[in-house]
């Protein structure tokens, strides 16, 4: 089973795969798929995905083949498509994170073995969503009815893009508060709107008083025609203890990571800061999407 947008999956399926997580986090599951082997296919840079994925792999048993672009036959010329026909020989499960939207269904179309997004371009980031909600249900306890505000460069981030597919599924408020000309496409607002009948407000003021998760990602410079314009907004646009004044006593502060410098770096110390925990929690999750790809 293939797991390239938040959206081959349906309620039902998400909580299965949280639940599992759950299980394999606090000791209860263990997966056991002995003699499988995961190929990595990183053609972006990654720090914690490609690691947790491997990570995870390795926690269910499998061994890990790490695919290197910049020291493979693509080199020579070699296409995408052409690598991904040659590797699924090889592994019994693809990772693979893309800069081009839509180069990971493309791989999924051509491999007969599952095969998992990383992350492609500004698209979709279906594991990191999972990361996010099972973190959000560990912290607070559920999803539905929270509100949730999520920050920073909306037009580029497609950890945002799945996130707000999967608390609108889970029937969360979401705030949308990006700077000007970095809003989410208004497509994928209105699509989620008309599907769940969700609340999804939008506004640019740094105001947190009403949420109870406060979800914040970096301007994504690497997407931006003029890094120049990147820097001027990630200047502006850089949440400092002083905008949590007013903000619920206990908000919880979540971000995908790396962060460089949206969030002051004073605020990590802050118990509300469960950036580091959320990202500790890509193994198990990941763990999970493996045994779920893999049983199907
Ligand atoms: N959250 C996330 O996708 O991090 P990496 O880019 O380091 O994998």
């Amino acid at each position: 089973m293939d797991l390239i947008s938040i959206r081959d999956l349906d309620k039902a399926e998400v909580e299965k795969i949280l639940d599992s997580a759950d299980a394999i986090h606090s000791g209860k599951k263990k997966p056991d798929h002995k003699g499988k082997i995961i190929v990595t296919l990183f053609f972006e840079a990654s720090t914690r995905t490609k690691l947790s994925f491997q990570c995870a792999a390795e926690r269910n048993g499998m061994q890990v083949v790490d695919f290197l672009p910049d020291v493979s036959s693509l080199k020579k010329g070699e296409s995408f498509v052409d690598t991904i026909k040659v590797v699924e020989g090889y592994g019994d499960v693809l990772a693979i994170r893309h800069p081009v939207e839509g180069s990971v269904r493309l791989a999924a179309d051509v491999s007969k073995k599952p095969v998992l997004n990383g992350g492609d371009g500004a698209n979709q980031h279906p594991t990191q969503t999972l990361i996010d909600l099972f973190s959000i249900r560990k912290t607070k306890g559920r999803i539905k009815g929270l509100n949730v505000s999520l920050v920073g460069d909306l037009k580029h981030a497609r950890t945002m893009r799945s996130l707000v597919y999967g608390l609108s599924m889970f029937g969360a408020n979401v705030t949308l508060i990006s700077p000007k000309g970095l809003e989410m496409p208004a497509r994928d607002v209105e699509e989620i709107k008309k599907k769940f009948g969700s609340s999804i407000k939008v506004k640019q003021e740094l105001d947190f008083s009403d949420a109870d998760v406060l979800y914040v990602c970096r301007i994504q410079e690497e997407r931006f025609a003029d890094p120049l314009e990147a820097k001027r907004v990630s200047e502006q646009f850089r949440i400092k203890k002083d905008n949590l004044k007013g903000a619920k006593e206990d908000i919880v502060i979540l971000h995908p990571l790396p962060k460089i410098n949206e969030i002051e770096s004073s605020i990590d110390d802050l118990p509300q800061a469960k950036y580091f925990e959320q990202a500790h929690y890509g193994v198990p999750v990941r763990q999970a999407v493996i045994d779920w790809a893999l049983s199907k």
